[in-house]
């Protein structure tokens, strides 16, 4: 054993997993899996899911007293750390006024103007998850356009959408068949499912099909396969093409708004270099940890929307008092100051973490795109990783190792090797600390599951919070 391999005092003296072990076997008896979102699960690196009972700033606390720093941050929306005073004081705020009214309130108000000031959309409707905000979108586009085809890329997850849960068909520009069992195959139908990063395929599928696409729908960074930045241009050259033949750019800003920068992904490119989508997606950080999402867009296609146009769309809980008064509090708290704590302690981290992989030799890749970056454990020598078969040579048993020697460290990664890592503003020296001691021993970790299994390759990169 190395002196970076030995357990730290600190990780010996960790009080155990028995209260997350029982849990999880009483999780299994009532539902499937134990847990009520696929990834949650540590299906792809093995062994059994920490039960959290609460958190605080970047730290997790297990139900057996484990603390770990957070680097999921919810998969994403807790972009100033948990239970952040100044959001619990409004959530306490509005939940002493009633929870749910079934009408108008004032914060949801007040929650679309804020993002009609920050985001480039005119309007903006609330649903409750980025599900139905990409769904709802979709079905929007295709009644403003009149037509019925959706193009969407590899590797991109927009929610469990059945039109989207698509891979490609047997060639370029050809009809996509269904990605998971329930999905029948005239949901599929309808989608095109091109390459990300992949200019000519766009150009193909628009030169066969333009004048049925309804709409093209991309994340605006991908995240879902890992950190996957579009090339320079790229995300211009999709609202441009869309333009020309008359389909609606759909922007999936559910990860990367207000989380990549204070502007989201298009804060990194659009707005600088002078376009706009016609539609955008949100959820995660503008819902404050609360389930709160939303679609917006040019005022004359959202006008579509009923009860103004023809387009049904509605939602019990949308715009939810708490859920909207939680998003608000956090957006007005999330300062240009945060997002450059954020991503200093980002450059920290990624920074460390690619020099110990170097330092085990383990061949690896650090992307990023604002504010959130992630690991692959793939080798450079075979360029960057520009879409989704590219991804999936990421060593994902190396990555099992990885994750088990942080987690034993008191450090909680994704635990699945096609995941963005996320911090937050609360991620302080400690907290920082804390992962930096870490990283060598699980680099060694990941060093001897590769020596021990050959370069493991990839299962499925597809993407579910
Ligand atoms: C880019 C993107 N779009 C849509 C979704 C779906 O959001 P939800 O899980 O809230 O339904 C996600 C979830 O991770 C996402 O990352």
């Amino acid at each position: 054993m190395t002196p970076a391999d030995a357990p730290s005092a600190a990780a010996a003296a960790r009080p155990g997993t028995a209260g997350s072990a029982a849990l999880f076997e009483r999780a299994v008896a009532v539902t499937p899996g134990g847990v009520n979102s696929p990834v949650r699960a540590f299906n792809a690196v093995g062994g059994t899911p920490r039960f959290i009972r609460s958190a605080r700033g970047a730290w997790l606390t297990d139900v057996d007293g484990n603390e770990y720093v957070d680097l999921i941050c919810s998969w994403g929306p807790m972009l100033l750390g948990h239970a952040h005073p100044e959001v619990q004081a409004a959530v306490a705020d509005a939940v002493a006024r009633g929870t749910s009214y079934g009408t108008p309130t004032p914060p949801e108000v007040e929650l679309a103007e804020e993002i009609v000031a920050r985001a480039p959309v005119e309007r903006v409707r609330f649903v409750s998850s980025g599900t139905e905000a990409t769904m709802s979108a979709i079905r929007l586009a295709r009644g403003f356009t009149g037509r019925d085809v959706v193009v969407k890329f590899a590797g991109c997850y927009h929610g469990h959408v059945d039109s989207l849960l698509a891979a490609a068909g047997s060639g370029l520009a050809t009809f996509a068949v269904p990605g998971t069992p329930g999905v029948p195959e005239s949901s599929t139908a309808l989608t095109l499912v091109l390459p990300y990063n992949d200019r000519a395929a766009v150009e193909q599928a628009f030169a066969e099909h333009g004048d049925r696409i309804a709409c093209l729908i991309t994340e605006a960074a991908p995240g879902n396969m890992g950190v996957v930045p579009p090339e320079p241009g790229f995300n211009a050259f999709l609202a441009q093409t869309c333009a020309r033949h008359g389909a609606l750019f759909i922007s999936d800003e559910v990860m990367t708004g207000f989380r990549a920068s204070r502007l989201g992904q298009w804060g990194l490119d659009g707005a600088l270099e002078g376009w706009r989508p016609d539609l955008v997606t949100f959820g995660k950080v503008m819902g404050g940890g609360f389930p709160a999402a939303a679609f917006g867009g040019r005022a004359d296609v959202m006008h579509h929307l009923a009860p103004e146009g023809p387009v049904y769309q509605a939602g019990t809980l949308s715009g939810n008092p708490v859920a909207t008064t939680a998003g608000l509090a956090t957006l007005r708290l999330a300062t240009d100051e945060v997002y450059a704590t954020v991503g200093a302690a980002a450059t920290t981290i990624r920074t460390a973490a690619s020099a110990a992989l170097a330092e085990a030799g383990v061949p690896h890749l650090v992307q990023s795109t604002g504010t959130m970056f992630s690991v692959f454990l793939t080798d450079p020598a075979d360029g960057p990783v520009r879409d989704f078969a590219d991804a999936s040579r990421t060593d994902t048993i190396a990555y099992a190792a990885f994750f088990h020697a942080m987690l034993d460290r008191g450090v909680y990664l994704p635990p699945s090797a096609y995941e963005a890592w996320f911090l937050s503003s609360a991620h302080d020296d400690r907290a920082v600390e804390t992962v930096l001691d870490a990283l060598p021993a699980a680099a060694l970790a990941a060093a001897r599951a590769r020596d021990e299994a050959g370069s493991g390759a990839g299962s499925d990169p597809r993407g579910d919070a």
